[in-house]
């Protein structure tokens, strides 16, 4: 049977797709599952509700037939169906109007976000097509979760499509404050396009507050212990329901990363890593997409002055910096490239000797495996976040630490700084505090490494990434069955429908 005639109780859509198009030497094309937090933790769960993910293939202008993704790290499989879309889309709606508009702006505009009324309607047709075809595939009452800003328009538009689904939606990355939100010129749009979710998930309780005051501002909502309701749309023909709101700070699946903290051969790369960099006594690290929001021109800047003070030596001491090319047509992105660049050239030049580079530095994408030895071959991992919603290179890098004998600079302002709170935790614009943390990295005892090691690496194996999902779905389906009940629309038992959204699932 043809996947497109089935219908999936769970439905997963994302922009890009957690696979990846192969083509062989030979010509012949096929996928390749790319890891990722996000499906290994639904994984077990897609395989019992005969799940589905709805994304696009990372490719413009070419349409693919849906097909099922087999051999992921669990053994599961589920259907995959690619959305396509042209390369005028991909220009306005994902690297306009989500890279170049809600990007900066969420992030604190550390860029400059740009405004095209063209880029908007981009955004809203492609979301429109997205939730057009989550509700084709999606059976009576199926479970929807929406992931993340490039799609935030979709849950409104699906539930006029197909009330009668749960629908739920995580923002994986920050929600500003309402002073930079209310820049948007269709800021009641995106909000109203949310609150079309019955559940919707941030990953700090900073963001769910940003949430909630640009709601009341701008719509006139107010919320209720975390529960919103939100009125019936005539127009659209949308009855009222409750949107209810809270944090879910994401994670990643801890235990593999453990796992692979203890393989043999991983360990033995790890050490032939520092060996290849002539065996220096300190190892520094920073893993990151190149992206503005990164903070790696601070960290530069701070390493720099490090070593034009002496206090830092490039005998015996080597930063690897290792960035991940992302995004590589967007304007800002290609500037940062070279700044980065330049900025690493000048530091190498000025204080490298031969065979010992200050920096060692890399830009490509590595895989799953040859990263883990990169994060035990470190002694100290620098995140420098200016703006981060979560940062999983942080708690990967505990993770695989499984010797307690890593230590953490991490910005106060990557939302994993709520959790891991014995890291040496940094303000990334304070350049001299930034240099003070990363010699007390260097110059810690390892009692004190292991102690605050330890306690990092606890709170990561306990909020895993499925603890993470399980929490989200269960609390999404209390929230949904109540409002299927039609709680909301009968005053009597209004009362009681929040209590029970209010409680109910969260770990
Ligand atoms: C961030 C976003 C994700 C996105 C990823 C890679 O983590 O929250 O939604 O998938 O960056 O970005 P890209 O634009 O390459 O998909």
């Amino acid at each position: 049977m043809s996947a497109s005639a089935d219908r999936f109780d769970l439905v997963v859509v994302s922009n890009r797709l957690p696979v990846d198009r192969t083509v062989g030497p030979d010509g012949t094309s096929g996928w390749r599952r790319s890891p990722g937090g996000l499906v290994t933790a639904l994984e077990p769960v897609m395989e019992l509700s005969h799940g589905a993910w709805v994304g696009w293939p990372g490719v413009p202008d070419q349409e693919f037939e849906p097909f099922v993704a087999q051999g992921g790290s669990r053994g599961g499989s589920f259907h995959v169906f690619p959305v396509s879309l042209s390369e005028q889309e991909l220009e306005r709606y994902y690297e306009g109007f989500s890279n170049a508009t809600l990007w900066p702006l969420y992030h604190d505009v550390i860029a400059q976000p740009l405004y095209h009324r063209v880029w908007w309607e981009s955004y809203r047709s492609v979301n429109g097509r997205f939730a057009e075809r989550v509700a084709e595939i999606a059976a009576p009452g199926a479970t929807v979760w929406v992931q993340d800003y490039q799609l935030q328009l979709v849950p409104r538009i699906l539930r006029r499509l197909r009330p009668d689904l749960a629908i739920g939606f995580f923002d994986h990355i920050p929600f500003p404050p309402y002073g930079l939100f209310a820049q948007l010129p269709w800021r009641r749009q995106i909000l109203e396009g949310l609150l079309g979710a019955d559940l919707i998930g941030f990953q700090r309780a900073e963001d769910a507050r940003n949430f909630s005051r640009a709601v009341r501002s701008l719509l006139g909502l107010s919320s209720r212990r975390g529960t919103i309701e939100v009125p019936a749309d005539p127009e659209s023909g949308m009855g009222a329901h409750l949107a209810v709101f809270d944090d879910y700070p994401i994670s990643i699946d801890a235990h593999e990363f453990e796992q692979l903290g203890r393989d043999p051969e991983i360990r033995e790369r790890a050490r032939r890593i520092r060996h290849d960099l002539g065996d220096p006594h300190r190892v520094l690290l920073g893993i990151d997409r190149l992206d503005y929001t990164k903070g790696i021109r601070h960290r530069l800047k701070a390493y720099g002055e490090l070593l034009d003070e002496g206090r830092v030596h490039v005998e015996d001491t080597t930063l690897i910096q290792i960035a991940v090319p992302s995004r590589e047509r967007v304007e800002t992105y290609r500037r940062l490239r070279d700044d980065i660049e330049l900025t690493v050239a000048r530091i190498n030049g000025d204080h490298s000797v031969i065979g010992r580079p200050a920096i060692q530095y890399l830009h490509r994408s590595f895989p799953r495996r040859e990263m883990a030895a990169f994060y035990l071959a470190a002694d100290i991992l620098l995140v420098t976040a200016l703006r981060d919603g979560m940062n999983l290179v942080a708690k990967e890098f505990v993770a695989t630490h499984v010797d307690n004998d890593g230590v953490l600079v991490l910005s106060e302002f990557a939302g994993a700084s709520d959790e891991l709170k014995t890291a040496l935790l940094i303000n990334p614009h304070d350049i001299d505090g930034l240099k003070d943390t990363i010699v007390q990295a260097m110059e810690m005892s390892p009692a004190e490494v292991s102690r605050r090691m330890r306690a990092m690496r606890r709170r990561v194996s306990e909020d895993d990434v499925e603890r993470w999902s399980d929490a989200f779905l269960a609390r999404l389906r209390a929230v949904s069955d109540d409002n299927r009940q039609g709680l909301a629309a009968e005053d009597g038992s209004r009362r009681g429908a929040r209590s029970r959204a209010d409680g109910g699932g969260r770990a």
